[in-house]
């Protein structure tokens, strides 16, 4: 990952490949914010003619670059639009200051040093800009063995300046944003990694390596122990692949600890559909069917790095959906975790049964909360598009506070009902449940699929994330082409906020 360090230093002097300074797009053109005063006065006053002239505007991720010619220490000046300028008083919203600071890094690729001084006027601010900044210089290059191709090196290290750089509030927002950005970077791999090298055991084996060196516990039960164990969702949706499934457990505690958190996680490493196959054009994206999964182990590793005063168990089932012989066929009665039978009517709505089983085991722990995170349906991006999330939950406050913490982590998520009068579509003519319903509203269909498997005592949400968890268009503000880290980030504010009694 990029290194990041936090100083005070002048922009105008620090020595750098580029200095990057932020501007506000006014009635008349841009309008310098915050330090990129600092850097206007070495250039006698003509910052905003020059950026006009250039035809900037100060929009929201447009980046300008202006060569300096020697009148400042760095040799290139970019200047990042953060669009209108909030009302007098108040401060930029930090999704603002995240997104900016990701679309300069991406803009700069291929330099070596950067520093960056956006308006950051508390540790909150400090912290976005320092998220957007190690989001913003992410690259998946592993699979790249032609130089030739290459895509250009990530900015390796960022300046990021400030007034107070040694202030306590300061330096432990910079710190959590590393861990936090770390967490998302390593999800995202998860995510991009190809389903040939990425089947159920290595996703359990990359759960393992994570929370290596941390007070982490991971537990890992392969086919044979779920099969005794009862787990038939999971055995189901895995049977018709040669690559067995597992069910991943990790538990951390902190010894002050008082309330408890239940993450749950789809790890679907292929979704071919199984029998009900799905048709190619699909199929590719399928890869990024563990999001979930992936979420719950990297916020997992992020909680026990931070030291949250909270008790986290993570459950990720991992399963390859594939057709063969041995799949399960449409109309087949699979026994859940817990007992309760579904008649699997399509084999493409797999996510459903593997976190039926998961969310039963994780409710027997008696959790003060359950949140999972699922790429559940292709209806999610029909309601929501490709970069929205949907919160769903057993209580209406619980969703709302699940919304909220998304937000403040710089997730879009957006509330959706749960209808009780959709419940009866899933009637099975011979089993407890049926796995498909009504297909108007198939996302909140879902939704009440796995409400079923959670005790209404219980309050829990459910992240439809089929949509932001994987980029399928050109990358934009922190976030790459690719794997995103979805739910990464609200999953660690929603572990802060239980420890704060916000729950
Ligand atoms: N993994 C898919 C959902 C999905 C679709 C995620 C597109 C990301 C992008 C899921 O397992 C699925 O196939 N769902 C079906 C459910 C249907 C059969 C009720 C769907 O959405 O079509
Ligand atoms: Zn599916
Ligand atoms: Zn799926």
């Amino acid at each position: 990952m990029t290194s990041l360090r936090v100083s005070s230093t002048s922009l105008a002097t620090v020595r750098t490949d580029a200095v990057v300074v932020g501007v506000a797009s006014g009635t008349t053109g841009p309008e310098l914010v915050g330090p990129a005063t600092e850097v206007d006065t070495p250039l006698e006053g003509g910052l905003l003619a020059a950026l006009s002239a250039l035809g900037a505007t100060g929009g929201l991720e447009e980046v300008t670059r202006i060569p300096t010619q020697g009148r400042l220490g760095a040799g290139v000046l970019a200047v990042v639009g953060l669009g209108k300028a909030p009302a007098e008083g108040t401060a930029f919203d930090p999704e603002i200051l995240r997104r900016a600071a990701g679309a300069a890094m991406r803009a700069l690729a291929g330099l070596r040093k950067v520093a960056i001084g956006l308006p950051c006027e508390d540790p909150a601010a400090v912290a976005a800009v320092a998220e957007g900044v190690l989001l913003g210089t992410y690259t998946f290059d592993r699979y790249r063995h032609l130089s030739a191709e290459r895509a250009k090196a990530p900015v390796d290290s960022v300046t990021l300046v400030v007034p107070s750089p040694r202030e306590r509030a300061v330096r432990s927002a910079v710190e959590r944003a590393a861990v936090v950005a770390e967490a998302v970077n390593l999800a995202r791999d998860l995510v991009n990694t190809p389903p040939n090298d990425l089947h159920p055991v290595e996703l359990a084996q990359a759960a393992v390596d994570a929370a290596k060196a941390l007070p982490i516990k991971v537990g890992v039960l392969d086919e044979r122990a779920l099969r005794r164990g009862g787990y038939g969702g999971i055995i189901g949706v895995g049977q018709g692949s040669a690559n067995p499934p597992r069910l991943v457990t990790l538990t951390y505690r902190h010894p002050r600890a008082t309330r408890r958190l239940a993450l749950v996680g789809k790890g679907v490493t292929f979704d071919s559909g199984g029998l009900s196959l799905k048709p190619p054009a699909s199929m590719p994206g399928m890869k990024a069917d563990m999001s979930g999964a992936a979420a719950v182990i990297a916020a997992v590793t992020a909680i026990a790095r931070l030291g949250v005063e909270i008790e986290v168990v993570g459950w990720a089932p991992m399963v390859e959906n594939l057709p063969s012989g041995a799949a399960q066929r449409p109309s087949d009665v699979l026994t859940t975790y817990g007992g309760r039978t579904v008649e699997v009517l399509n084999t493409d709505a797999e996510g459903r049964l593997i976190l039926a089983d998961a969310l039963v085991a994780a409710a027997a722990d008696k959790p003060d909360l359950i949140v999972d995170a699922a790429t559940l349906t292709g209806a999610a991006l029909v309601a929501l598009g490709r970069r929205t999330g949907a919160v769903m939950s057993n209580d209406d406050r619980t969703r709302d506070r699940v919304v909220d913490a998304a937000t403040r982590a710089g997730e879009a998520m957006w509330a959706m009902p749960l209808p009780d009068e959709l419940r009866a579509s899933l009637d099975s003519p011979i089993a407890d449940l049926a796995n498909i319903g009504d297909r108007n509203g198939g996302m909140l269909v879902a939704g009440i699929f796995l409400r079923e498997f959670v005790p209404a005592t219980i309050p829990w949400a459910h992240l439809d994330i089929a949509g932001p968890a994987f980029n399928e268009e050109k990358p934009f503000g922190y976030t790459p082409k690719g794997g995103t880290g979805a739910a990464v980030r609200t999953f660690v504010k929603i572990a802060e906020d239980l420890a704060d009694g916000r729950f």
